[in-house]
């Protein structure tokens, strides 16, 4: 898919707020730092639309990108950042949580983990609770530059077969990387078939 076009809509911490619900939606999340908003520019091709940063914590609120004209990716704060209080963390997990059931246009969660770490029950948990809500996701690994080919492949084999334990079905996964574009193809090709399903549902209704 070309991208011709990608600009920030809105900020804010509630569904009410967000823009209207009539275009597939794509949101990222996972853990703090985990390279959310890196991914959301490298697929855009635009640096510094969403903000970054090399410290946990950056994204905090709901963040709306319009991309073609026709779709929306979503920036999400980051989960199981350590510094944060306990009560402002029970609050970004009622805040996302209304977001992810109550959006009624969200095509698909993106649930970012960083390649490099072995599985973690912070994302093996939101990945049940998808599960559980019947919400669609797919996994992005990030951050495939920081080791070798043959070390991501292991890795990433690992964390399926720990997935394999609780699901019988593995959800999609995607393999990226902000720094090289790896995985920019893949990514964009999945979000443009489920556009185009949305599309046909949307002329069939
Ligand atoms: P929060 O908004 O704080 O939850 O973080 P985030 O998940 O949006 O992460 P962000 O995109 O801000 O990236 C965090 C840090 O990781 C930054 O220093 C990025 O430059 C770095 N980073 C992100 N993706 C990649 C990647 O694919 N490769 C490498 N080498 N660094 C990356
Ligand atoms: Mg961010």
């Amino acid at each position: 898919m070309l991208i011709r076009d990608a600009r920030f809509l809105t900020s804010n911490t509630r569904v009410e707020l967000c823009p209207a619900p009539i275009l597939p939606e794509y949101a990222f999340i996972g853990r703090s730092n985990v390279g959310k908003s890196s991914l959301i520019n490298m697929l855009v091709s635009r640096q510094g639309l969403a903000k970054t940063s090399a410290s946990p914590g950056k994204t905090q609120l709901i963040n709306h990108f319009l991309i073609n004209e026709n779709w929306y990716l979503v920036d999400l704060p980051g989960y199981g950042y350590a510094k944060v209080s306990k009560v402002a963390r029970a609050e970004w997990g009622r805040m996302i949580n209304y977001y992810l059931r109550k959006r009624e246009n969200l095509a698909c969660v993106c649930v970012l983990i960083d390649s490099r770490h072995p599985p973690q029950a912070v994302d093996l948990d939101f990945m049940e609770k998808l599960g559980v809500e019947g919400i669609p996701f797919v996994i992005i690994f990030t951050k495939a530059d920081k080791q070798s080919a043959a070390q991501t492949r292991e890795l990433i084999s690992s964390y399926l077969r720990k997935l394999s334990e609780s699901w019988d079905e593995l959800p999609r996964h995607f393999l990226t990387s902000s720094e090289t574009g790896q995985g920019r193809e893949e990514v964009l090709a999945f979000i443009d078939d489920v556009n185009r399903q949305w599309a046909q549902a949307d002329a069939n209704a």
